[in-house]
């Protein structure tokens, strides 16, 4: 039987992560966050105080892409993600470490580096892949194709709602700012901009609460997968 794969792709803080996890646990796949990987990999670039020369050092960059040591290791509260053995769970969700991931993902060569290890997730029975360009770009064969949107405003509240969850003190007006900002370069850069595929199914959740999205999902994902 072939491996069986939903992408999810979407702006920031549309409830993709939420969402996607709750799809894999439903269906029992893998799951991949392609997001995390672009954030790693911005950490990763920053420590080596190479995010402001990704230009003049590509080769140096295409390097550390392709042999980054990251792990995602299930315990008991979650998913935890591993950096050269060290736990980042926390400090890849901040703001900085997702301006980091907007600089890495605008280029080309950094996108392809991470190629290999994003369809290394695609393994049976079937996964469910997080994303910008999943349907688009990475996985176009996938049997059920999600874009999920919310409006800028109501994005920029959950937002808020999960970084105090974490502890981290924010201003809305600061995260509307940013999110407007990546929205900006996400959709305009040239390679892999974020939009949906033409076959996708499209879901606006800014009314919308998680259950509700849930059940419209596997409405449509238990459709796909019949087929
Ligand atoms: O989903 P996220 O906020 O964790 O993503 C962080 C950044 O990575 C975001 O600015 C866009 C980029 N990204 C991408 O270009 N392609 C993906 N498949 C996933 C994320």
């Amino acid at each position: 039987m072939s491996i069986q794969i939903i992408t999810i792709d979407g702006p920031s803080g549309s409830g993709k992560g939420t969402l996607a996890a709750k799809l894999a646990q439903h269906y029992q796949f893998h799951l991949l966050d392609s997001g995390a990987l672009y954030r790693l990999l911005g950490l990763a670039l920053e420590q080596h105080n190479l995010l402001d020369a990704l230009d003049s050092q590509l080769v140096t960059c295409i390097e550390i892409a392709t042999h980054l040591d990251i792990e995602f290791k299930s315990t008991t509260q979650g998913i935890a993600v591993l950096l050269n053995g060290e736990d980042v769970s926390t400090t890849i969700r901040t703001e900085r470490v997702g301006e980091f991931a907007s600089k890495v993902a605008v280029v080309p060569e950094l996108r392809a580096a991470l190629l290999t290890r994003q369809h290394a997730f695609a393994q049976a029975p079937g996964l469910v892949a997080d994303g910008r360009d999943m349907a688009t770009a990475i996985f176009p064969q996938a049997q059920a194709k999600i874009y999920l949107t919310a409006s800028a405003e109501s994005r920029a509240a959950r937002r808020v709602k999960q970084l105090q969850a974490m502890g981290l003190d924010v201003k809305i007006n600061d995260i509307l700012a940013n999110i407007e900002a990546r929205d900006q370069r996400d959709m305009q850069r040239s390679v892999a901009p974020l939009k949906p595929a033409p076959d996708a199914y499209i879901i606006d959740s800014s009314d919308l609460s998680i259950d509700e999205v849930f059940t419209l999902m596997t409405t449509y994902v238990d459709q796909c997968l019949a087929n």
